[in-house]
């Protein structure tokens, strides 16, 4: 069904995507802010609210992998806002919409900076999870990665099933390498996308950020979709300044149509 009411800028991204041949969206805490996950930062971000996490979590880990697990399991235990926000938090229409426009053969690949499993969960398949995904564990040694209730906690730090190296939760930490083969897949992406969509971030964490720059350097068209100016926001080609689910919606709609 065409939408006569869409605002021209949503026409415009959704006539773009219909012409291009490899569209790639980097996707931040935004798109799950309608799923009732607070965003880090700005007015409502809980970093704004509670301030930054510690940058030390990654040396800490190295240091001692052990006490880090039980930390991590006694902090389990005292659930906070976030963690129970995150927990219950079900796809909203911007990741149903992200996954409608794969099948549609539309939108080639994600590059999330979030960690909260949604977009497999609406059915996205082509992620790559630059800052890992919650619900997984990953191996220092291998990078095997694997859903944290197979797991076996009974002897901390949990071993790898495969190598046997040390385990870790597969969020990043300040401070930890991104995984390299994710990191090589959003290289890969950025430079093969001639539409790239930059989705709910606030474009400052690095090097995710880096991302759509490389695109627009190989020629990319950039569309931004983010109620709130970024640092990208003026390299952008099309810029939808509203909420992510609403206008993602929309477009899927326009090209339905
Ligand atoms: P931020 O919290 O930095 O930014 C959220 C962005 O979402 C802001 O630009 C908001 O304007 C925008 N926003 C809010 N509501 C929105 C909506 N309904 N629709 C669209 N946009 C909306 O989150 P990120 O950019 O994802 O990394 O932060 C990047 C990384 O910072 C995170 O992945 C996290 C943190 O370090 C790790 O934890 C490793
Ligand atoms: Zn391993």
């Amino acid at each position: 069904m065409d939408s006569p009411e869409a605002a021209p800028e949503i026409r415009e991204a959704a006539e773009t995507i219909r012409g291009c041949h490899h569209a790639v969206a980097l996707v931040g805490a935004g798109l799950s802010a309608e799923s009732g996950i607070p965003t880090y930062r700005g007015t409502d971000g809980i970093w704004t609210k509670f301030g930054e996490p510690t940058i030390d979590g990654w040396e800490l880990f190295r240091r001692d992998p052990e006490q880090w697990w039980r930390d991590a399991l006694d902090r389990k235990n005292r659930r906070s806002e976030f963690s129970t926000a995150i927990e219950s938090a079900e796809p909203n229409a911007g990741h149903l919409a992200l996954a409608e426009l794969e099948r549609m053969g539309r939108l080639q690949h994600i590059i999330t900076q979030n960690i909260d499993n949604l977009h497999q969960r609406a059915g996205s398949v082509a992620v790559t999870e630059i800052h890992g995904n919650r619900t997984k564990a990953r191996c220092l040694s291998c990078g095997e990665r694997v859903p944290l209730e197979q797991v076996s906690l009974d002897r901390l730090p949990p071993l790898c099933a495969k190598c046997g190296g040390i385990m870790k939760n597969d969020t990043v930490m300040f401070g930890e390498p991104i995984p390299s083969d994710a990191l090589r897949r959003c290289q890969v992406q950025a430079n093969a996308a001639d539409v790239f969509l930059v989705i709910g971030t606030s474009a400052v964490v690095y090097p995710a950020a880096d991302f759509p720059v490389i695109a627009v350097r190989h020629g990319a068209t950039l569309i931004e979709i983010n109620p709130e100016r970024t640092p990208l926001s003026a390299l952008a080609n099309i810029i939808i300044r509203g909420p992510a689910g609403e206008s993602l919606k929309c477009i899927v709609d326009l090209l339905s149509a």
